[in-house]
């Protein structure tokens, strides 16, 4: 496996996927908390920052178990970093150099340049330039603005780079990686879907022996590919739990459930709908909301977990990203994790141990794996969905109605989408009931009625987004269908908001 060391960069994560794309395992820690078992690490890849070698926010990885006794690959940053403190020196640049680029110079025969040719586009993202190579530095590559912009240590299998291979814009920067993992690092390229399932249906059988589990599924991708791992690992010790807080989307609850047992899943369905709607009487506050709706999704999943006899662990389908402790631009390490993540999220007086399949990989990989684990391909290609379901797409108070009225509508909007071969193009959609009324007319008779928001939106990861230009012959066909169909809306709108500023979710 593979060692990123974490340096603040916004495309740490990018390092990691591409990594992986090559079938390789990589793990990314803090640059200031490199794990005690180094040995087990074939690679270390050192991230870019937004920090600077030269400034007083400087950060000092220990490189001493690494540094001339695994591959190194520095970028950025990284690249700066043993130049500055190795016998070379970085100074501002002048010109901030940032965007595409393009290699005019690579050494011959150099293999970490192996099937990449001169003219290779490259991207870069840095203020500071190194001047001067560290000692023993041999230059291997520029382009025509930055003379230093790859470079090796001799005698040692380190590799720096200035530019950053990871993002897309850099046509052959897998190709690099490649280069630098499989034929310099010698790493084989066995990490795969299949390998993945094995060996954590190995570990889960290790880890969990006879104990019974219980999981909570929400009908998304990852608690559903983590309740099918653990069936495969422990089959009916499994207990999965299934509940309705009364705001899924239309017939969801019913179809997902069949569709769950339909996979051989021991699933328990819970109808607890009346009960979140009790506790969510009359609150507005879409704080207090989301906290009501917690507390009595804890209470409900507690009464029945108590009813599995001598149950001593909880699954969760956390991924990745939730775990991924990185490095703020101050140095310190950083909780990016957003406080609806599922981290952490055990009441205490549930005395279960945790076990989480999912902690190591990604979302496309997550679906990557419930594909090979057989799971439905239209179940793992589902749009991510808010635990607190409608409730925080339901402006103000919820009432029943409020309910009724907008899984109607979303059910129209999400099922036009898929007729019109729109679902797939979109990360997430859905619509929002306003706390609105407006006049219309409709016959001859005045109206005074609900109005609905429909957001759409494109992401990678929903920490940013913007919205979908969908073909207004869509929008048109939906607000009539909306408008005509559905009682107690009189007007549609289209969100046309980014994230930044405006979220996803409106509450
Ligand atoms: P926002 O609204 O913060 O949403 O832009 C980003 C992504 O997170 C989802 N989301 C939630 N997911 N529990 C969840 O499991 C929540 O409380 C929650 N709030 C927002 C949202 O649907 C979007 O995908």
């Amino acid at each position: 496996k593979v060692l990123i060391l974490d340096f603040g960069s916004q495309y740490t994560q990018l390092i990691a996927r591409r990594v992986r794309e090559l079938n390789i395992y990589s793990e990314i820690h803090p640059f200031n908390k490199i794990p005690s078992n180094i040995k087990a690490y074939k690679a270390v890849i050192l991230s870019g920052s937004p920090n600077s070698v030269r400034g007083e926010d400087v950060l000092h990885p220990d490189l001493s178990e690494i540094r001339g006794k695994k591959p190194l690959l520095a970028v950025c940053y990284g690249a700066q970093y043993l130049a500055h403190f190795s016998g070379g020196e970085v100074a501002p640049s002048n010109t901030r150099e940032y965007g595409r680029a393009n290699l005019s110079f690579i050494k011959d025969n150099e293999p970490f340049f192996a099937h990449i040719n001169t003219g290779s586009q490259v991207w870069m993202s840095h203020s500071d330039t190194i001047k001067t190579l560290p000692t023993n530095g041999v230059l291997i590559a520029s382009t025509h603005d930055v003379e230093n912009a790859a470079y090796r240590i001799d005698n040692e299998e380190t590799y720096a780079i200035q530019f950053h291979p990871e993002v897309y814009h850099s046509t052959d920067g897998k190709q690099l990686l490649e280069n630098f993992l499989v034929n310099i690092a010698g790493i084989e390229q066995d990490w795969t879907p299949d390998s993945f399932i094995e060996e954590t249906v190995a570990d889960l059988k290790a880890k969990v022996g006879n104990d019974k589990v219980v999981l909570g599924l929400s009908g998304g991708v990852d608690s559903t590919v983590a309740a099918v791992l653990l069936n495969k690992a422990i089959g009916k010790n499994l207990y999965c739990i299934f509940v309705n807080n009364g705001l899924l989307r239309k017939n969801e609850f019913e179809s997902v459930l069949n569709q769950y047992e339909g996979m051989g899943l021991n699933v328990k369905g819970v109808d607890a709908s009346g009960r979140f709607l009790e506790a969510l009487k009359g609150i507005e506050d879409p704080e207090k909301k989301r906290k009501a709706i917690g507390n009595a999704f804890i209470e409900v999943f507690d009464d029945e977990a108590h009813k599995i006899e001598d149950v001593t662990w909880l699954a969760q389908g956390t991924i990745y990203p939730d775990v991924i402790e990185s490095v703020s631009a101050t140095g310190g390490p950083s909780a990016t994790i957003k406080s609806h993540h599922n981290v952490g999220g055990l009441p205490d007086f549930m005395k279960l141990k945790i076990v989480e399949p999912l902690r190591a990989i990604f979302k496309d990989e997550v679906r990557r794996v419930g594909a090979s684990l057989g799971i439905d391909p239209e179940l793992l290609g589902r749009h991510p969905f808010p635990g607190p379901g409608l409730g925080i797409r339901i402006l103000g108070d919820i009432t029943a109605e409020k309910v009724r009225i907008l899984q109607e509508v979303d059910a129209i909007f999400i099922n036009g989408l898929k007729e019109w071969g729109l679902y797939d193009k979109v990360w997430q959609a859905g619509a929002m009931l306003l706390p609105v009324n407006s006049v219309g007319v409709m016959g001859d008779e005045r109206t005074y009625e609900k109005c609905v928001a429909l957001r759409a939106v494109e992401s990678t990861d929903g920490m940013t987004a913007d919205w979908v230009n969908l073909p207004y012959e869509f929008l048109q066909k939906t607000s009539n269908d909306i408008i005509n169909k559905v009682k107690g809306v009189n007007r549609v709108v289209y969100d046309i908001s980014s994230k930044p500023p405006a979220t996803i979710e409106w509450e």
